[in-house]
């Protein structure tokens, strides 16, 4: 692929700031097969975007726990989050949205062997969502566009399982949303709708939700009988 069309640019992102680290960062250690560990260090030299080590190993034990068979990753990139996913959980099935056309070549080459337990379906995230059938997912990572969390959250609660997980990443960005860093004032209205997000799933009476420091912080909601 040609270097100049890979310039990832999101909402989020901000050259300034470094990717944040917890305090337990250091203490985490990422076990995962040699393919997935070379396809994560291609990925950062090419500031592909994927979950950070300490996001990454806290999603595998947790659907490893949960033993997830039916995993919806909502914004995949180029799918290594999935093929972990399917390391991990040797019975799941894979089900991957993603929006942008860059990635679709790079993630069926990156699950080729998996393509039985893996379905990708390209597009809108919002528009997609509608389509999936209620309940049909034990284990939701919630990763793409940060502004569209509180957007997908009714649908996404639809979509999953009784007892299912939702895990939403990134939710405290840098440090902005719990005030461990200022917010450039560029970065705002993002932070707001992350707010937004981590208010209605701590407050929904469908939802045991905690809000963890982990990598640029998660918030793990799981849904109540
Ligand atoms: C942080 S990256 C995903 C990394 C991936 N989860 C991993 O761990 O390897 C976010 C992805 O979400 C995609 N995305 C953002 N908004 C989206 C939307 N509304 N619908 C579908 N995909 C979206 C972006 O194109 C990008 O590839």
């Amino acid at each position: 692929m040609n270097e100049e069309t890979l310039k990832f640019n999101y909402a989020h992102n901000d050259t300034g700031v470094p990717e944040r680290e917890s305090r337990t960062s250091g203490l985490n250690k990422l076990r995962v097969s040699d393919e997935v560990s070379r396809l994560r260090s291609s990925a950062h030299q090419r500031e592909v975007p994927t979950a950070s080590d300490e996001t990454l190993n806290f999603l595998l034990a947790l659907a490893l726990a949960k033993n997830a068979e039916n995993i919806l990753e909502v914004g995949c990139a180029e799918g290594i989050t999935s093929l972990a996913l399917l390391n991990t959980c040797k019975r799941a099935h894979v089900t991957a949205i993603e929006r942008d056309g860059r990635f679709i070549c790079a993630f069926k080459d990156n699950l080729s062997a998996y393509a039985k337990r893996c379905t990708l379906l390209t597009g809108d995230a919002a528009d997609i969502c509608l389509t999936l059938e209620d309940g049909a997912y034990d284990f939701i990572f919630l990763d793409c566009a940060k502004v569209q969390y509180i957007k997908l959250l009714p649908e996404l609660k639809r979509i999953l399982k009784k007892n299912g997980v939702l895990v939403a990443d990134d939710v405290l960005m840098y440090g902005w949303v719990n005030g461990e860093a200022e917010t450039p004032k560029k970065r705002r209205m993002l932070v707001e709708h992350i707010k937004e997000y981590i208010t209605a799933v701590t407050n929904d009476d469908g939802l045991a939700t905690a809000i963890l420091d982990i990598g640029n912080g998660v918030a793990m909601s799981v849904k109540r009988n």
